[in-house]
């Protein structure tokens, strides 16, 4: 399936790893302009380099700013070119107990989740709309509705999203623009692989079995009882940015293997 993607510039937030990364390469495989970002300098040459690699012909640049820091994200506001797709996709979250959990921290989280998408989107809708074309699609979790108790920050940022995404979309009515949201359930990133791994280690158990009572005892309302590939979330996030799909607008749409439950 050609996805027309190929006269369109790509902006993905916290992308030189992970879900993210994934992205950038399937929008360069579909022939988009991408520009990539992460907090410093040299992660984005690295992750930039990575994608020369696989594509020596591809459009990539890399432009690093820190979503926690406001200073950084203005910088990089300035410097962005004429966007079409916008994946706000960067994300942090902190498992700690409610009671210990300091202001700071959730405002740190509140600033990177939230506040990125809210900036970007404010600078690059309204151009968006006077070309009467473009995408913009937040990365939100399945933590959004189940809440585990030891990320209520971070499932409330990724709520917060959903709202923020919704509105936005609204504000579309009669362009061919479009706002969505994707929502990844647990999803196997670099930082997901490490967390098998170190609980394997710890345990004496193979990965896989680690991975197995995670289904068992943690994501019990996970239908996929596995975690996603970065691929399989990708797959989802171009596919909604493509000119195919104009007729999704406003939508969240799951790739969460089933665990958050309900027909909708
Ligand atoms: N993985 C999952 O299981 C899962 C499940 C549901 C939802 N999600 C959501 O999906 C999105 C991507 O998750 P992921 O697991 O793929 O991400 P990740 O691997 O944890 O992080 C992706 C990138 O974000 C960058 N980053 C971190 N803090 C940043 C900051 N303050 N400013 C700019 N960049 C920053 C990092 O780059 P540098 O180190 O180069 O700065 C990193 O490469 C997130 O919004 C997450 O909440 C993930």
């Amino acid at each position: 399936m050609d996805l027309k993607l190929n006269n369109k510039t790509v902006f993905i937030t916290g992308s030189t790893g992970g879900i993210g990364f994934a992205t950038a390469k399937l929008f360069l495989q579909e022939g988009a302009t991408v520009f990539i970002n992460g907090r410093y300098q040299h992660s984005v040459d690295k992750a930039v380099e990575k994608l020369v690699t696989q594509f020596p012909k591809g459009n990539i640049c890399g432009i690093p700013a820190d979503f926690s820091k406001k200073e950084s994200v203005s910088a990089l506001i300035k410097q962005l070119p004429t966007i079409d797709i916008l994946i706000n996709n960067v994300g942090i979250y902190k498992g700690t107990s409610f009671y210990e959990m300091p202001d700071e921290e959730w405002t740190e989280q509140f600033e990177v989740n939230v506040m990125s998408g809210v900036r970007l989107s404010r600078q690059l809708l309204p151009k968006m709309m006077d070309k009467n074309w473009g995408r913009i699609i937040f990365i939100s979790s399945e933590c959004a509705t189940l809440v585990p108790e030891d990320l209520i920050a971070y499932s409330m940022t990724k709520t917060a999203m959903l709202a923020v995404s919704r509105g936005l979309a609204q504000m579309t009515k009669g362009t061919n623009v479009t706002v969505n949201t994707v929502i990844p359930g647990s999803t196997l990133s670099e930082g997901a692989e490490k967390f098998l791994s170190d609980v394997a280690e710890k345990e004496s158990k193979s990965t896989a079995q680690v991975e197995a009572e995670f289904f068992t005892n943690v994501r019990t309302s996970s239908l996929l009882q596995r975690f996603a590939s970065v691929e399989e979330v990708a797959n989802t996030i171009v596919y909604l940015s493509s000119p195919l799909a104009a007729a999704t607008n406003g939508a969240a749409i799951k790739v969460d293997g089933g665990s958050m439950g309900g027909i909708l």
